[in-house]
């Protein structure tokens, strides 16, 4: 059996070789940004990831160590993502568009994307205000909701690095969309009525589609919106017959998302 000290120090000179490695690797991972963003390749490319996680599982196959190895590996694949979004992303991406548009469901995918934290200013006005969105404007009132999602959206002024859904009228005022200029490069959502009837015909909880559930409806409470929504965007995309995958996908590889606001 060896002595202790040289096992603890064969154990150092490992973890010397480890932070090594791992520094070449995110060297790379900057490296490989910096030739796509050059070459116009997209910059997160899920099948490349799937394969990379293949070959991994085929080399640690069998391995006494196997679990804890992938273990390891699945942190290195998220913190490389997260290298990724440091380059992409200057500050925060804020979600906006009409109801239905996917905005919450894109910021679940995105943020596991590029490993970012999310925050969903509906949730947080439900908890603040301890009670639903049908609740707050019955009792309340439209106004009053309005003003506790400027709140909301305030609290999030030194949020970095975070995916933000918004919910469908915050843009509707304009200091929030002062508020979101600081922070966040601002990308819209939209659909079409249809899709967005076909996508909300059985829910119950948007006050604002009470009595609108029909193409017409939907139609004239977002023509009244249009223009406030492109002026607020950065960045559009449309979502209709998209995945949200395939949604995520065309966010990152817009090139604006890839500068900070001048
Ligand atoms: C609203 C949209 C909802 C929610 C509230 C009001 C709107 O968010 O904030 O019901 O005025 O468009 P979603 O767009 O996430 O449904």
């Amino acid at each position: 059996m060896r002595d202790l000290e040289e096992i603890r120090s064969d154990i150092a000179a490992c973890d010397d070789e480890i932070l090594m490695q791992l520094e070449h690797r995110m060297n790379c991972i900057n490296e490989i940004i910096t030739y796509k963003k050059i070459h116009g390749i997209p910059i997160l490319q899920q099948k490349q990831e799937e394969k990379q996680q293949a070959r991994l599982r085929t080399l640690a196959d069998g391995n006494t160590y196997e679990n804890e190895i992938l273990h390891i590996f699945s942190a290195i694949t998220e913190m490389s993502k997260h290298v990724q979004a440091k380059a992409l992303i200057h500050g925060n991406i804020a979600l906006i568009g009409f109801m239905g548009t996917g905005k919450s469901s894109v910021c679940r995918l995105l943020k596991d994307m590029l490993a970012m934290d999310s925050v969903d200013s509906d949730d947080v006005v439900v908890k603040n205000a301890g009670m639903s969105i049908n609740d707050i404007f019955a009792k309340y009132g439209e106004e009053h909701f309005r003003d506790l999602e400027t709140e909301a959206l305030a609290s999030f002024a030194s949020f970095k690095q975070t995916v933000i859904a918004c919910g469908g009228g915050t843009v509707l005022r304009q200091k929030n969309v002062d508020i979101l200029r600081t922070h966040s490069r601002i990308v819209l959502l939209t659909a079409s009525p249809e899709t967005i009837l076909e996508r909300l015909k059985d829910d119950d909880s948007r006050p604002m589609l009470r009595g609108r559930k029909t193409v017409e409806g939907i139609s004239e409470l977002m023509n009244k919106r249009d223009a406030i929504y492109k002026a607020a965007a950065d960045v559009i995309v449309n979502t209709d017959g998209k995945s949200i995958l395939e949604v995520c996908e065309e966010i990152i590889t817009k090139p604006i998302a890839f500068n900070a606001r001048s």
